[in-house]
């Protein structure tokens, strides 16, 4: 095993768990847009490099859904919908002059 530095500023996780609503799970209450959407923004605003946007799985904390957090700062979202947005973006935004 290798041990490197991770390359990003911020990591953001989106989680996409879907159950099937047989059980809460952030992929069955999620808008299927938020992933491209938020990666659209981070692209346009030249962040790219310093901020990766992944889709993940099951973060732990399901009932609090739709979640997203945010790493190195361990900032965890919850109830997360299109119209937060502009808010995820400006807590990105502060983490990077930070
Ligand atoms: S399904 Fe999203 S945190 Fe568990």
């Amino acid at each position: 095993m290798k041990t490197h530095e991770a390359p990003y500023a911020c990591h953001l996780f989106i989680c996409t768990k879907s159950r099937g609503n047989k059980r809460k799970s952030c992929g069955d209450g999620a808008n299927p847009e938020l992933t491209s959407l938020l990666k659209d923004e981070v692209k346009k605003r030249g962040w790219k490099p310093r901020v990766r946007i992944s889709e993940s799985s099951c973060l732990g904390v399901c009932d609090a859904g739709p979640n997203l957090m945010i790493y190195p700062p361990k900032i965890w979202l919850s109830d997360v919908s299109l119209d937060d947005v502009p808010e995820i973006l400006a807590t990105l935004e502060k983490l990077l002059a930070e």
